[in-house]
């Protein structure tokens, strides 16, 4: 998407910050996902109560014709409230809603992954299935150049910049400083933050956390993302590969179940992984927003990543499809990582599938 950067006067919005709006009168920013499957969408809506749960919000709608996920001639698609968090834009008691979509019969549309995924997550609960995602992005200028690099060109090769310190080195950190503040503010389980091996690439971690919360939060963190972006005038990108050999974008999954964290886990994240050998194509079908086509651009067997026809995995090894951290494999029990997701993936996708597989041995 290209357009021109509008420079308004930001300091005339302090003017309008603090002035009173009546003390009943709350915002809730309902977010939800479009049918692009990667871009989020929200609108606003004033309540005269503070809600307490999602339980408390009423099912909205939007005009799904825009959104790629209705035709105009049938165009009111549902947003149902799921999980609320404090809004850090607006402070106070106002709120963000993360909805799901439905048509307008009631049934999901194609882009909601999470009511499947809260099915999958119901069934698995006695496995106690514990998710935690490394999130990798670029920050761009809004005609979708990286942050920071020289025009037209390339910087130096990756290896100054991963956890670097220095402004020839580091793009943006007072963005990733706000969106660090801002998570924990809103509840999003925010793990870390590190700049990633390129100018302008940032990663961060949300969970561990039981069930569907770490996707949860991994979408309002993208919201809150983007948003905070926007302000600082610049763009999140989940694209996992717009320039070849250059390291892509991924969204690696931390899993683990009760059995994998107790004494000799390391038998049952062993017989996980043979399991996700087994079923590496259709995982790789569900690991980016184009069911394998991202990925095939990204897992090209360079650059450090495996190649998208194999499954390896690995103690350390960061150029495997999974890798048993090293200190996984000194206690005998933990939990593994999967590195084939893009990063544009959707979360639920990723749990569900990997439900299926390393518990319900489909
Ligand atoms: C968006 O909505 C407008 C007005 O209903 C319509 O004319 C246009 O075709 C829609 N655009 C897309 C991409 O669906
Ligand atoms: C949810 O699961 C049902 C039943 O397996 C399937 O038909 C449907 O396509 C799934 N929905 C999505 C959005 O993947
Ligand atoms: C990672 O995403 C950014 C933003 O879209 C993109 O510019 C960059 O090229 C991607 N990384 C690679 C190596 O493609």
């Amino acid at each position: 998407m290209n357009s021109v950067p509008i420079a308004l006067n930001k300091a005339a919005m302090r003017k309008y910050e603090d002035l009173e709006i009546p003390c009943e009168s709350i915002l809730v920013a309902y977010v939800w996902v479009d049918g692009t499957g990667i871009n989020l969408r929200s609108k606003d809506r004033t309540f005269d109560f503070v809600p307490k749960s999602n339980k408390d919000l009423p099912i909205w709608y939007f005009d799904g014709s825009n959104t790629s996920q209705a035709s105009s001639d049938n165009s009111d698609t549902y947003i149902f409230p799921e999980v609320i968090y404090h809004d850090p834009f607006r402070r106070g008691s106002h709120l963000l809603v993360l909805a799901d979509t439905y048509q307008y019969n009631y049934q999901p549309t194609a882009s909601n992954h999470r009511k499947n995924c809260t099915l999958v997550c119901e069934k698995g609960e006695v496995e106690e299935p514990w998710f935690g995602f490394n999130q990798e992005f670029f920050l761009t200028t809004t005609d979708n150049r990286p942050l920071g690099w020289p025009p037209g060109g390339f910087p130096a090769p990756p290896g100054p910049y991963y956890c670097a310190i220095g402004a020839n080195k580091i793009v943006a950190r007072d963005l990733m400083e706000s969106f660090c503040r801002c998570c924990l503010y809103a509840g999003v389980r925010i793990n870390g933050i590190n700049p990633g091996t390129t100018p302008s690439q940032w990663n961060f971690q949300v969970g561990p956390s039981p069930g569907i919360k770490a996707a949860d939060d991994l979408w309002m963190a993208r919201y809150i993302l983007s948003r905070l972006a926007e302000e600082y005038g610049t763009v999140a990108s989940f694209e996992p590969q717009s320039i070849p050999d250059w390291p892509g974008n991924g969204t690696f999954v931390y899993f683990s179940t009760k059995d994998m964290r107790e004494e000799d886990g390391i038998l049952v994240i062993e017989r996980a992984i043979d399991k996700l050998s087994r079923r590496h194509g259709i995982h790789i079908n569900e690991y980016d927003a184009n069911n394998g086509a991202d990925n095939a651009r990204r897992l090209t067997g360079k650059n450090g990543m495996p190649h998208i026809r194999d499954f390896t995995a690995g103690v350390a090894n960061r150029c495997c499809s999974v890798r048993i951290p090293r200190q996984v494999s000194e206690d005998k029990r933990g939990y593994l990582e999967d590195r084939r997701p893009a990063a544009n993936a959707d979360p639920y996708r990723l749990i569900s599938i990997i439900l299926r597989t390393c518990i319900f041995d489909e």
